[in-house]
């Protein structure tokens, strides 16, 4: 669970820039093929960056995470967006959605692949018939042990970072912040990469057609970095 604080820092440091680059490539997708989606639930939306960017574009979003300090952050920038505090594993609201959307990653924030089939089967049930469900997935290839990187967050804040592959198939993303010299905190973000092949199946299982499985949703967009699922109920 993100503590406070670092909710803060993900606000503020730049990493809104996740979900705004995820809706540039949905929003031609939806675009490029007639999808006209009038409701959408945001999975572990964090911020809500990108709720915010449905709701303008006409889609009436709502979202769930399960940490509070960003749930508190997403009502802040969007007060009429319907936001609950929930864990996805067990999450399975009784209403339908024609779009579902998870981003950021926050899939591969499951450990297990057993709580990843768990959630598609849930998803599966609150997706309407004919809905979507288009998600993003850490890329093997994109993530390696990186140098520590330190920088001033704000005039007393200081905040250093460094992603870590403790294993194969896993990641740890290592934060520390200070105040005034004085160390506020320490947090580990720690990430499983889960087969691509195996994410696919397990939405079949739960009864999805995959339409798409690749690093852009569109064969001319995106920037390649993650992998891009978009799952039908058909
Ligand atoms: C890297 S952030 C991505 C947030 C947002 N989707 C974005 O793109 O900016 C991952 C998010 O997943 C959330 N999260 C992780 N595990 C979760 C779970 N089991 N249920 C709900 N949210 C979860 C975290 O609280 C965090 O907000």
């Amino acid at each position: 669970m993100y503590s406070d604080i670092f909710c803060k820092v993900y606000n503020e440091f730049g990493w809104n820039y996740y979900p705004e680059a995820f809706a540039e490539q949905l929003l031609q997708w939806l675009s490029v093929n007639g999808v006209k989606p009038k409701t959408a639930m945001d999975l572990a939306c964090g911020t809500g960056v990108l709720c915010e960017i449905l709701r303008e574009n006409g889609i009436a979003s709502a979202g769930m995470d399960f940490s509070s300090g960003m749930i508190d952050i997403a009502r802040q920038r969007c007060p009429e967006i319907p936001y609950e505090v929930a864990d996805m594993t067990v999450f399975c609201p009784e209403r339908q959605y024609d779009l579902v959307t998870c981003t950021g990653d926050a899939i591969n924030h499951i450990g297990a692949l057993s709580d990843v089939e768990t959630i598609f089967r849930n998803v599966y049930a609150y997706t309407a018939q004919g809905g979507y469900f288009i998600f993003d997935l850490l890329k093997e290839s994109e993530v390696s042990d990186s140098e520590p990187f330190e920088m001033d967050f704000t005039e007393s804040t200081r905040v250093w970072f460094q992603m870590v592959r403790p294993a194969e198939d896993q990641v740890e993303l290592h934060i520390r912040v200070w105040e005034n010299g004085t160390l506020q905190f320490e947090e580990v973000i720690r990430e499983t990469i889960h087969d691509v092949a195996e994410v696919c199946r397990l939405l079949e299982k739960a009864g999805f057609s995959v339409l798409r499985c690749a690093d852009r949703m569109l064969e001319d967009g995106g920037h390649g970095t993650t992998w891009f699922v978009i799952a039908q109920k058909n």
